[in-house]
């Protein structure tokens, strides 16, 4: 495959725009002295809000290799919508993506499949990579299977999207979120190829060749490689482990 793997780590509410830059330095710095290319993986971090332009500048001045995420986004693009953050906001501080229908939203915001489909509209109005968010509950994978309720999801999501938008996939089974229970292999690989087949179905076989599809839940320096040595897993969305500077660098650092 051409695509480069993306180690996308999601902050969650966590670390403050202080803690921040100790992180990302330190980060850094850790990469530099392993030795580490950044051409062969992309590096993602996704701090709340209140960090990012903090992050921003931080990666600027020092030339940092990694890409800048938001963890979310309104629907609107401005106006009376108190406490929303506009993707046009997040553009013009160089947010190269940002992450949509995370479950945690879906769970304690009531995100629809609707909501996420506007949201991804939103992010590509304003030249952001949506980083879309899959996956079923335990209750969902007793009921219909793994692969059901993602897909779903998915073709949801994926209404309306021109053949040649700039977007990731992110297969994170609900269980398998910050539970120590990763999914196998087999199963990660299964609906991700599954995800892949949605892209070409919805955007074509030219999008579905270059979309990164991300596995995440409980993804650890100890499992990493297992998913990533399958075909249609291309990265992965880390939580907890993002949050470990020399955990989250071995992640980035894993050997097939
Ligand atoms: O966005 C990240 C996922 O929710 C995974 O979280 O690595 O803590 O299980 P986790």
């Amino acid at each position: 495959t051409t695509r480069t793997p993306f180690i996308a780590g999601n902050w969650k509410m966590n670390l403050d725009h202080l803690q921040a830059v100790a992180f990302v330095q330190k980060l850094h710095w850790t990469l530099k002295e392993a030795g580490h290319e950044p051409e062969s993986v992309e590096v993602g971090v996704f701090p709340p809000f209140t960090d990012i332009r903090t992050v921003q500048t931080l990666i600027d001045a020092d030339k940092i290799p990694f890409a800048l995420g938001a963890q979310d986004l309104s629907t609107k693009d401005s106006g009376a919508y108190t406490g929303e953050i506009s993707g046009q906001f997040l553009s013009k501080l160089s947010c190269g993506y940002v992450i949509i229908g995370h479950s945690e939203r879906r769970q304690y915001h009531a995100e629809t499949d609707e909501v996420v489909a506007a949201k991804v509209q939103a992010a590509l109005r304003h030249g952001i990579a949506p980083v879309i968010c899959v996956g079923e509950t335990a209750e969902d994978l007793e009921k219909f299977g793994a692969s059901a309720v993602p897909v779903g999801q998915l073709e949801v999501a994926l209404e309306g999207v021109s053949a040649d938008a700039d977007i990731v996939v992110a297969y994170e089974p609900v269980w398998a979120i910050g539970s120590g229970q990763a999914a196998t292999p087999d199963q990660a690989q299964e609906v991700c190829a599954k995800l892949r087949a949605v892209v070409a179905s919805k955007l074509g076989e030219d999008a579905a060749a270059r979309t990164r599809v991300l596995y995440g839940g409980s993804v650890k320096s100890g499992n990493i490689a297992s998913f990533m040595r399958e075909p249609d897993v291309d990265g992965a969305l880390v939580g907890g482990a993002s949050l470990v500077v020399d955990e989250f660098a071995a992640i980035i650092r894993f050997q097939k």
